[in-house]
Parts: C-alpha cells; structure tokens; sequence
C-alpha cells in the first residue's frame, strides 16, 4: 500500500506527519511512501532527504490520492474530496466534537484513524500523540515564560549582590504539567505544583517539584484521569491560588479534563495580585483557558504588567522534535496494523488499542468506542477498604478449619523438634523466623521502593551461591543436584538484576 504524507496547510504549522527516518522504517513495513514536496521544510527535513530514505516526492494531488494519508492536523470538510474512496486517514480528528467530519469521512467510504483519542493504557502508550505533543509543550511554555520574564530563573549570588531564584507555580501535573515542572526545576526554579489526582505527588517530587495539596477529597474516576473538581475542593484551590499568585513570578496552567472544557482556576484578581512583570502561560486556551483574561494565540500585557500568553502551538515551536515523536507515534501505529510487514493494514477491532482509535469504518462511524478501564485507574478507591474487606471476608477460613491447620503446624513442630537431628532443627527455626521476619519487613515496603528492594535480593542470592558451591564438594549425588540448580537459579538472579538496574541506570543518564 502507499502511504502519502501531505504538507500542511494549518497557519503556523511546522511540523510533518513523517520524517526521513521514520520513511525507512515504514518501508521496512513493507509500505511504499510518497511526500508531498515541501512537506518536510518547516521542520528542516529537506525533499532531498526524503527521496533519500527511499520515499518519493511527488505532488500534492499524489500524496492525497494515497492509500493511507498521514497528517498532523485533521481535514477540513472542503479537503475530505482529495481523499480517495476506500482510502483510510491518519490524523487527529477530535471525533467527540466533528461529527460532520465522521460522517463526510463514512459517505467516502473512508477508514478513519483519530490519534487524538488512543486509549491511555500502558500499551498503547507509544502511539500516544497527546503525551508525546505535550510533554513538548510543557517544555516550551517554560521557554516562552522565561522569554518574557526576562531575568534568571536561578538564584545566584554574585559579587555585585544576590539574585533570588524565580518561583514557579505549575496548575495541573499531567503530561504537559510534569514536563513543565521538570524544565523549570532544571533551569534552577522553585517550583509548586496542584494537581486534584493526590498519586502525582511523587511524580512532581521526582521531577523538581513540591506538590501543593488541597487537602479535600476529590471524587475519583475509573479510568485514572480527574473527574470535574467538587465546590469546596474548588474553593480551597482557588485560596491556593490566590496566596500563591501574589507570591510566585511564573504561573503555567495545563488542567484539563477530558471532554471538558477547561477549569477556570486563575482569576482576574488573582492575576492583579501579581508582580509587575510576571508570567502566566495558560497552556489550557484551546479549551477556554484556565485563566481569566487568556486571549488564544495571543500574548496579552494586563493594566499591572502581567504578561498572558495563550499559545494553542507550543508543539509546532520546536518542530524538528514534534515531528520525529509525531511521526515515530505513527509507525507505532502502523506496526500494530501491519503484523505482517508486508505493507497490508490488517485490522483487528477486537483489539482495544485499534478499536479505541478507529472512529470510521467501511462507511460506518464508530465513534464512540466503548469505554476502555484503563490501568492507571487509582488502586484505592473511596469504596475499596469495603471492597477489600468483603472479599477478605469471602476468603476468611471457617474457625474448625483454622484450628485444625494450627493445630496440624504445630505437631510439624513438635515431630520436627522431637525427632529431627539437632542441626536440622536449628537450621528449621533459622528459617521459620527468617520467614515471618522477612513477611512483615517486606510486605510493608512501599511499592515505589521494589526496585532497589530487587537489588539487595542481589546479595541474597550471593549468599546462596557462596552457600552453594560449599556444598558442590560433597559426595551426596541429591545435595549436588540441588546446589547446582541453587548456583544456576541465584546466578540467573543476579546477573539479571544487573543487567535491569543498567537499563534503569541508562535511562537517567545524559547522552
Ligand atoms: N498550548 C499548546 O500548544 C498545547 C499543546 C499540548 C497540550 N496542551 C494542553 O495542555 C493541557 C494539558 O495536557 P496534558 O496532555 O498534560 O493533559 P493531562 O490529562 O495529562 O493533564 C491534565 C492535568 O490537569 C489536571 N487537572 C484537572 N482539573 C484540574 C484542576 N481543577 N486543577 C488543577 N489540575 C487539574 C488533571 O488531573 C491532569 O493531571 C491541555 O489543556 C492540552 O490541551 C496545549
């Protein structure tokens, strides 16, 4: 099949939905490619380029009458006619709110691939153009903030006197939040940030921030995302926020909730309160802002010095980088489709990913999917410790049955104790108290600290392989199987774990 990647026409647009070297890798699919001349220019990838990782570069009627159009931005409905009948469309589509679009799409017979509604589970999260655009965003709302604040955001102390450090307030530690709070943190910032979702707490913290909570609890969703905020949490947000923005000199708000329009959590008299030359970065003024007086795509100056920016194109300002994880999204995409690597798309709608995303298909809208329970959902919900003591209940062992298995341990016990040798017994009561102690100790290890807690199992199985080779010098055919397969199992262990904490390790490590 032919995939055409169209240029873009949106005003402002820089990025591209393929770059050079996502061609080749959608070639290695079995695909062939065909690039709209010009299609790379504003993200710095030249034709040449192009033709080079083996696409063709053609006109813009070719790379709409593909197979399987690429785009950063959906259509309009004056542009659903370049498609051909039975071809299928790659885009974002804001499905929930272009039912026009569906259905011009359905009546062309046109398979319809919105990007902008995957599912967000773990395994769909490399096709996820909504985290890949705003972590970008969250970046460069940090760049364009610092831009017009115009002073350092480190503290410094000098000779010719001391420069405090800028404050930062984050609203909202999603996606875009996280990484806004992470580059203000490192340009040397003191950052807050609110988020309704308490579970980001340690997620701010990791990333340079310090988590502000609000301290009323909020209702909780299935699918792990916020639900609308109630009256008193929004009552003593809005007194966090109103404390913080006569405080802080940058405010960047990214709330959201999805199939909402955005909270308005920054108010007028907030934003009057002030300082004469700070910065807010409203990161929410597609969807109506989270602050009063955002105009979108427009930088505002209030009477007081404020200055308001409402970009919606944060993403397109650094657009070589939007494109590669854009376009990388879409051979995630197209890997999934194309099991085969034989250049056929192979649809699988039991499939939640693929079913979640397909929004049209063979001239039927399929849009809404049905509702996808997703793994980020909050382990503990207002009704879980009853969920949780029901089932304990349901499991709980009758008192006959309990007394008898008491009773059958403890003449274990007492025939282990009477008739064992002594060194078996001593060896016994070493291991039945190593058992309960180590129950207790690690049972109540908090889940964020299992992996360090996988190393020092590192030094145990070292214990067992010393242990073990002492006994590979005995004579007793039953002892040596056994210490040959604790050697081989504790070493498996141990090289594992390091091989594990190498790949954690590179993760962090600048290239
Ligand atoms: N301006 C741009 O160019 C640009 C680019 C990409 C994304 N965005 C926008 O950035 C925003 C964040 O996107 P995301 O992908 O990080 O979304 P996300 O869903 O990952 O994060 C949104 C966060 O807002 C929080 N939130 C909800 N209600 C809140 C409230 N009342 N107070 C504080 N926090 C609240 C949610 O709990 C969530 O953590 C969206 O509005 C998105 O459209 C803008």
């Amino acid at each position: 099949m032919l995939i055409g990647v169209i240029r873009e026409t949106k005003p402002g647009e820089t990025r591209v939905a393929a770059t050079p070297v996502t061609v080749k890798q959608l070639t290695g699919l079995g695909y062939e490619v065909v690039v709209e001349a010009g299609a790379g220019e504003g993200s710095g990838f030249t034709d040449e380029a192009y033709a080079g990782a083996g696409a063709t570069v053609g006109t813009s009627g070719q790379a709409w009458g593909a197979d399987l159009v690429f785009r950063v931005n959906g259509p309009e409905l004056s542009e659903v006619h370049r498609i051909k009948e039975g071809a299928t469309l790659v885009a974002p589509l804001a499905p929930a709110a272009r039912g026009d679009l569906l259905t011009a799409l359905a009546a062309r017979k046109i398979d319809a691939f919105a990007m902008d509604v995957v599912p967000r589970i773990s395994r769909a999260q490399s096709l996820d153009i909504l985290s890949s655009q705003a972590n970008i965003a969250g970046y460069r709302a940090v760049i364009e903030a610092a831009h017009h604040f115009g002073r350092f955001f480190t503290g410094q102390v000098t000779a010719a006197g001391k420069v405090p450090p800028a404050k930062v307030l984050v609203a909202g530690a999603g996606v875009a939040g996280l990484a806004a709070i992470g580059a203000a943190a490192s340009l040397g910032a003191i950052v807050r940030a609110t988020d309704p979702r308490p579970e980001v707490a340690d997620q701010v913290k990791s990333v340079g921030g310090a988590y502000l909570p609000v301290d009323v609890a909020v209702e909780e969703s299935a699918d792990g995302y916020a639900r609308a905020t109630s009256e008193a949490y929004d009552r003593r947000a809005a007194e966090i926020y109103s404390e913080q923005a006569a405080e802080v000199d940058i405010i960047i708000t990214t709330a959201l909730i999805p199939g909402r329009a955005a909270p308005r959590l920054i108010t007028a008299a907030d934003v009057a309160a002030m300082k004469r030359g700070s910065v807010i970065v409203d990161m929410a003024a597609a969807q109506g802002g989270n602050v009063e007086g955002t105009v979108k795509d427009e930088v505002v100056v209030t009477d007081n010095g404020v200055t308001i920016i409402g970009y919606t194109d944060l993403p397109a300002r650094l657009p070589a980088q939007s494109s590669q994880l854009y376009s990388a999204n879409l051979v995630s995409l197209m890997k999934l489709l194309t099991p085969a690597k034989d250049g056929q798309v192979a649809l699988d709608l039991e499939d939640t990913v693929q079913r979640g995303l397909t929004v049209v298909h063979e001239g039927e809208v399929l849009w809404p999917p049905p509702p996808v329970q997703v793994s980020a959902a909050p382990a503990a919900t207002a009704k879980a410790p009853e969920r949780r003591a029901e089932q304990k209940a349901g499991k709980k062992l009758s008192p006959a049955v309990r007394t008898a298995l008491v009773g059958a341990g403890a003449l274990a016990l007492f025939l282990i104790n009477a008739f064992a040798p002594s060194q078996i017994t001593q060896h016994f009561t070493v291991l039945a108290l190593a058992t309960v102690v180590g129950f207790y100790v690690i049972g109540h290890v908090h889940h964020a600290l299992h992996t360090p807690l996988m190393s020092v199992t590192n030094a145990i199985s070292g214990i067992v392989v010393v242990g073990s080779l002492l006994q590979l010098t005995g004579s007793d055919n039953v002892v040596l199987v056994l210490a040959g397969v604790a050697t081989l199992l504790a070493s498996i262990n141990i090289f594992g774990g390091f091989a594990v904490t190498r790949r954690m390790l590179s993760m962090f490590r600048k290239a």
